[in-house]
C-alpha cells in the first residue's frame, strides 16, 4: 500500500464502517477524504457489508477493503493499519462497537484495531434515539471519552426507522471537518 504523505507529514486516515443504515453515508465521507488528498483504507465489521458492499469503498480508494482479522493479505493486518494511519474514524459506529471499544473487547478486525491504534480515536454513532438513550450506552460513551476517544455526536432529525429524534448521524461534512482538523498544523 502506497501511504499518502504531505512535506513528510502522513495523511493517511482508516475508516470503519459497523452495521449501520446510516452507512451509505460513510461513501460520501470516504469520497471527500480522497478527493482532499487523504490516504483513505476502510475497513467493515460482518454487520457493515450487509448494507453497503466493500467493493463501494475499494472503487472509492482504490485500495483493498478488509472485513476479516486473519484474511490473508497479511499475518499482521490489525497491526499494520493501525501503524499506518494517524486517524481512525468509526462511522457509523452501532451501540455494539461501542460497547466492545468502551470494554476492550477485540472479536473483530475493528474492534481489535480500536485497541492496536494509537493515534486519534473517533466515533461517529449512529442508532435509533430508544438505543442511544440506554443507560448502558450512555456509560459506554462515557467510558470512551474518559479513555481519550472522541464522539462526533449524532444530531436529532429523521431516523431510518421512521421515527423522528436522537440518533442520526452527523452528515459527512461535519465528520470531513472534524478529520481534517487533527492533520491541520501537524507536524508527524
Ligand atoms: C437494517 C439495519 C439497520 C441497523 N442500523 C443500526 C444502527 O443504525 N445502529 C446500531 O447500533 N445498530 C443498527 N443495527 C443493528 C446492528 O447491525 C447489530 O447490532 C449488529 O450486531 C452490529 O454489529 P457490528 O457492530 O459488528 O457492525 C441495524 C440492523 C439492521 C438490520
Amino acid at each position: 500500500m502506497n501511504t499518502v504523505t504531505q512535506n513528510g507529514v502522513s495523511r493517511e486516515v482508516l475508516v470503519g464502517v459497523t452495521g449501520g443504515i446510516a452507512a451509505y453515508k460513510t461513501a460520501m465521507l470516504v469520497s471527500r477524504l480522497v478527493g482532499s488528498g487523504f490516504g483513505v483504507s476502510v475497513v467493515m465489521t460482518k454487520s457493515a457489508t450487509q448494507l453497503i458492499a466493500p467493493k463501494t469503498f475499494e472503487a472509492l480508494t482504490n485500495r483493498s477493503v478488509h472485513c476479516e482479522t486473519f484474511d490473508g493479505a497479511s499475518s499482521h493486518l490489525h497491526i499494520e493499519l493501525a501503524r499506518a494511519a494517524k486517524v481512525f474514524c468509526i462511522a457509523p459506529a452501532t451501540a455494539n462497537i461501542l460497547a466492545k471499544a468502551a470494554n476492550g473487547i477485540a472479536d473483530d478486525l475493528v474492534s481489535t484495531l480500536c485497541l492496536s491504534f494509537d493515534g486519534t480515536l473517533l466515533f461517529a454513532p449512529a442508532m435509533n434515539s430508544v438505543m442511544w438513550q440506554k443507560p448502558s450506552v450512555q456509560r459506554n460513551l462515557k467510558h470512551l471519552k474518559e479513555d481519550g476517544a472522541k464522539i462526533i455526536e449524532p444530531n436529532t432529525g429523521r431516523l431510518s426507522c421512521g421515527e423522528t429524534g436522537i440518533g442520526r448521524m452527523a452528515e459527512p461534512e461535519t465528520i470531513f471537518e472534524t478529520i481534517a482538523g487533527y492533520f491541520i498544523n501537524s507536524k508527524e
